[in-house]
Order: structure tokens, then C-alpha cells, then sequence
């Protein structure tokens, strides 16, 4: 009898990856970061995770640069991996993003409108809004954004709704980043009060952070490009390669877990022997729990 666990499966499963900062060509990110191979490697753990994946979410900051050929690659590496994976594709652009470049090759509209869009997956609603400001790295939104989203949120979906926003509606230790945080965070808390929305995945911060906006978790995924070295001072904004990493959402019918998986690939061996493993193979099902959460005596 395999180790079967107390609780059913989750009802879906996203690969919440954000800020690839991708440039097209030869250059380095801070001429340090290869961003091509950095989102190959996490592209390649999310196909390696064995996990049923329903929704591949990329929360802004596709870009570095914001130009048509970042976003080809972009297109060129995610595609694959989607059709591979039989999931969803949500985007969604940061301020590292350009509207008019973005739409073009993302979505195939020739605009600076935001491409600001919904995606159920079975019954759950993914609602994606893109938070950059033009000429501008601070995050919000306009006051038709919120129309819409208010006008979205008016119904419910079956498994409720997740938000996807690039700047990270929290407070954030930084006082650079806090100039360049989403602004109005109280207007947005106002606007989903009251509705379906379960969590709001975020990025921009370039680190793996987890807070609240009301009630509403907001899980942060770390940058798969660089990531913010927490072990600085906090009026330093210090860079660091490693530990990038994308975070696994496991949406449950009464809540939403949130895992951080390292992009690059460490050894690993089984935590568990072999033996343990044999002797739970005997276990009947219902008796697992006891006999494997007991110390021997
Ligand atoms: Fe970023
Ligand atoms: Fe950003």
C-alpha cells in the first residue's frame, strides 16, 4: 500500500514563475545574469516536478528591456513547454515591460492598452492585470482597471478567483523598492473586500516574500533572474545569483499553499529508507498515520 497521506490531492496546481527579465541576444543582466539560461533551468524544473500543472503564471517583468525580440524568445521558450505541459499560459507585464511591444507579439493587438485578462481552469478563475504605469516603475492601477476588475469580480467562480499582479500590493522591507511599490494598495483592497478572490501571486521584488492584503494572501515569487539578498541592510539594495526560484500553488477547496522550488537543480537522495519505506508497504491505510507519526519506544 503506498503512502496515500490525509488529505485529497489539490483541485489545481499552478507554476507561479516571475521577473525572467529576459534579453535577447548576448548581453547580460547586469552583465552577470545569463536571463535565457536562467528561464530555461526553471522552465525545465517545472517540467520536472511531475506535478498535473493547469496553469503556467509568469507575473510580470518578461522583459528587461521591454523590446519585440525579448518577447519572441519569450514566446519561443514558454510555447513548448505549455503544449508540453497541456496548461494555461497567464502573463501579465511589469514595469520592466512594454505595453505596445508586449501586446504585439504576446497577444497579436497593435496597442498600449493593458492586456488585461481572465482564464478559468476548471471553474478556477485566474484574472491577470497588468500593474505597470507608462513611464513609470511604480505599480497601479487606472481607474478603468478598476472598473473592470470590479466589474469581473462581480460573479463568482466555482473554485474562486486568483489575482495576478506584478508589484507586490505589501509592504516590502526596502525603502528603495517601497518608492517603487503598487500604489493605492488600499483601493485594491477595497475593490476584491468581499469578492471570491483567494490569493494574489506578485513579484517585483525579487524575493520570495508572503503577506496579506485584508484577509487575502499575497504569495511572492522569487525572481528567476536575480533575487534581493535579504542579508544586506535594508537601505541597500544588494543583487545576488541564487537562490532564484518560482513558487508551486496548490489551490485546496478551503485554502491556498504556496511551496518554494530553487531553480537550480541540487542533488538529491531519499529521505526516506528503504526499509521505512518497505515495512509502510505493509500498513494498511487507514492505520498509516499512527504508525508512522509514532516514536519508537
Ligand atoms: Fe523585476
Ligand atoms: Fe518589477
Amino acid at each position: 500500500m503506498p503512502i496515500t497521506g490525509t488529505h485529497p490531492a489539490p483541485s489545481h496546481v499552478l507554476a507561479h514563475l516571475s521577473d525572467p527579465h529576459l534579453i535577447a541576444g548576448t548581453d547580460l543582466l547586469h552583465g552577470r545574469i545569463d536571463t535565457r539560461e536562467q528561464l530555461r533551468r526553471a522552465l525545465e524544473r517545472v517540467e520536472g516536478c511531475a506535478e498535473h500543472i493547469d496553469a503556467l503564471v509568469v507575473s510580470g517583468d518578461l522583459t528587461d528591456r521591454g523590446d519585440a525580440a525579448a518577447y519572441e524568445l519569450f514566446l519561443a521558450m514558454v510555447t513548448p513547454v505549455v503544449k508540453r505541459l497541456g496548461c494555461a499560459l497567464v502573463v501579465t507585464g511589469g514595469n520592466h515591460d512594454e505595453r505596445r511591444a508586449m501586446a504585439r507579439v504576446l497577444h497579436g493587438v497593435d496597442t498600449d492598452e493593458p492586456q488585461d485578462a481572465v482564464t478559468h481552469v476548471r471553474g478556477l478563475r485566474i484574472i491577470a492585470i497588468d500593474s505597470a504605469v507608462p513611464g513609470y516603475h511604480h505599480g497601479g492601477f487606472s481607474d478603468p482597471q478598476y472598473a473592470w476588475l470590479t466589474r469581473e469580480l462581480a460573479t463568482s467562480a466555482e473554485h474562486g478567483t486568483i489575482l495576478v499582479i506584478h508589484h507586490a500590493p505589501i509592504v516590502y522591507r526596502s525603502p528603495v523598492m517601497q518608492l517603487l511599490d503598487f500604489r493605492e494598495a488600499g483601493r485594491l483592497q477595497a475593490t476584491i473586500e468581499g469578492s471570491d478572490v483567494r490569493a494574489i501571486l506578485s513579484g517585483h521584488l525579487h524575493v520570495t516574500s508572503f503577506g496579506t492584503l485584508g484577509g487575502v494572501p499575497v504569495l511572492v515569487a522569487g525572481g528567476v533572474s536575480y533575487v534581493d539578498d535579504v542579508g544586506a541592510p535594508r537601505e541597500l539594495l544588494m543583487a545576488v545569483d541564487g537562490p532564484q526560484s518560482w513558487n508551486l500553488v496548490e489551490v485546496h477547496p478551503d485554502h491556498v499553499v504556496g511551496t518554494v522550488v530553487p531553480v537550480a537543480q541540487h542533488e538529491t537522495w531519499p529521505a526516506l529508507s528503504q526499509a521505512v519505506q518497505d515495512h509502510m508497504a505493509t500498513v494498511p491505510e487507514p492505520d498509516q498515520a499512527e504508525v508512522f507519526s509514532r516514536k519508537p519506544s
